[in-house]
């Protein structure tokens, strides 16, 4: 049979995320819709899970699961954070092979691809559409491109062919477009784990249908902070501390901060179980005054619970936001009776930094597609949930109206109309 037979008239849009990845089709005639993924879910978390005794590759919510229920192996998350970063071809042993983390994000791929097939009777759309950040890497238009093509050759060794790329604001207002009745200005938010991106574009019943779209998109804007961002500040601040961070030795110094702000990053977590790393980790005891905290943080290093912690954290970011109450992070598990509150005071306090730049980066959106206000704002992305976020976007924004989308699936529905 001839690779064509395979394929099937349509576009396959893929929104691989920092956190969560989608996939949505689109027939040639007809509306775009999310396959299902990991048992049916139309979304799954962009994790592996290397089974050491298995020595199998587990993916998504059953990669997450393994690792929390302490089965032997490594896990890995946030691997679009290392697009554009010299660490993507670092190399790291998988099932007993040397692979880069390039190879890694094309076996992600290629599993999504799976699912995809599955979900389509054993056939690929001829045309496949990537999703992309508005920026890969910041000001840095050289690693921007090389993180691309990165990723065009991880969509290529996982069996996509040559795929395309669109912006992911771009898919979401597409998406969004399909329930306008009438032309509206829209500035699209789309807040996710890695980055917040933005447009400003001309939507209608009537461009809706217009092969070229460029003249209707007025500005696009983005900056590499997303919930990832969020997790690793609330975690240095909140949690940090109770492994030594900012504690204040026998020399009368801080204990070195290093190893707090990489334990608090998902995509860094990683690097820190290498034996020089304990090593260094070990070394630390004598930086400490109160020994306790220093055997908190070896443990959570030589038991691998890095990523753990930082599950705990953005379980309560989320759980603060949601509820406008105090969280709770459980660190039992560490230590009896040990615990961290997330109160929405400190989303407010802690993350106003990085919100600021967020909604700066809208506001020079705008400014830059040359609107007074836009009609109305569309959010999407799950990290736009946040309600500290949207306060601030009302503040820069107060008369526009905020309107929420698919938060995990849009970007995907999207590309399937790119
Ligand atoms: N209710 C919520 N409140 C606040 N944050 C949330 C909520 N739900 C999910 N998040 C955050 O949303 C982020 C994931 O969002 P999403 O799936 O849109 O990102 P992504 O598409 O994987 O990332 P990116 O688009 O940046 O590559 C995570 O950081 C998660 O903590
Ligand atoms: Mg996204």
């Amino acid at each position: 049979m001839s690779p064509d037979s395979l394929t099937l008239p349509g576009t396959l849009g893929i929104d691989f995320g920092t956190s969560n990845s989608a996939v949505a089709f689109r027939p040639a005639v007809g509306p775009s819709r999310l396959l299902p993924l990991e048992n049916g879910a139309t979304g799954m978390p962009t994790a592996l899970f290397f089974n050491a005794e298995e020595h199998r590759t587990h993916y998504g919510r059953d990669a997450m699961q393994q690792y929390l229920v302490g089965e032997p192996g490594r896990l890995m998350r946030s691997l679009k954070s290392l697009l554009g970063s010299a660490l993507l071809q670092e190399k790291t042993a998988v099932e007993d092979k040397l692979v880069s983390y390039q190879d890694i994000i094309a076996m992600f791929l290629r599993q999504l691809a799976q699912h995809a097939r599955q979900g389509l009777d054993g056939r690929l759309p001829e045309r496949v559409v990537l999703g992309r950040p508005v920026h890969f890497v910041d000001d840095h238009p050289e690693r921007d491109r090389d993180a691309q093509n990165a990723l065009a050759a991880a969509a290529k060794d996982a069996g996509l062919g040559d795929v395309h790329f669109q912006l992911e604001p771009i898919a979401a207002a597409l998406d969004y477009e399909q329930r306008l009745q009438c032309e509206t200005i829209a500035l699209v938010v789309d807040i996710g784990g890695g980055t917040s991106d933005f447009t400003v574009v001309r939507l209608g019943p009537a461009q809706a249908g217009r092969e070229d779209r460029t003249g209707d998109i007025l500005a696009t804007g983005g900056v590499h902070i997303g919930g990832t961002d969020f997790d690793h500040r609330l975690n240095v601040d909140k949690v940090m501390p109770l492994l030594g961070y900012r504690h204040i030795g026998p020399q009368g110094r801080e204990v070195p901060s290093s190893v707090f702000f990489d334990l608090s990053t998902w995509h860094l977590i990683q690097w820190l179980y290498a034996p020089k790393a304990l090593a260094a980790a070990r070394d630390l005891r004598t930086n400490y005054a109160d020994l306790q905290l220093h055997q908190r943080l070896m443990r959570v290093l030589e038991e691998r619970e890095g990523h753990r912690l930082a599950d705990a954290v953005e379980q309560a970011k989320i759980g603060a936001s949601a509820s406008g109450a105090s969280a709770l992070v459980n660190l039992q598990w560490l230590e009896a009776g040990l615990s961290a509150q997330i109160t929405p005071d400190d989303l407010q306090t802690s993350l106003g930094a990085l919100l600021a730049q967020v909604v700066a980066c809208a506001q020079s959106c705008v400014r830059n597609a040359g609107v007074p206000i836009p009609d109305v704002i569309y959010l999407t992305g799950g990290s736009s949930a946040l309600t500290a976020l949207r306060a601030a976007l009302r503040g820069a924004f107060p008369d526009t109206e905020q309107v929420e989308g698919d938060l995990f699936g849009g970007v995907a529905t999207g590309l399937a109309y790119a």
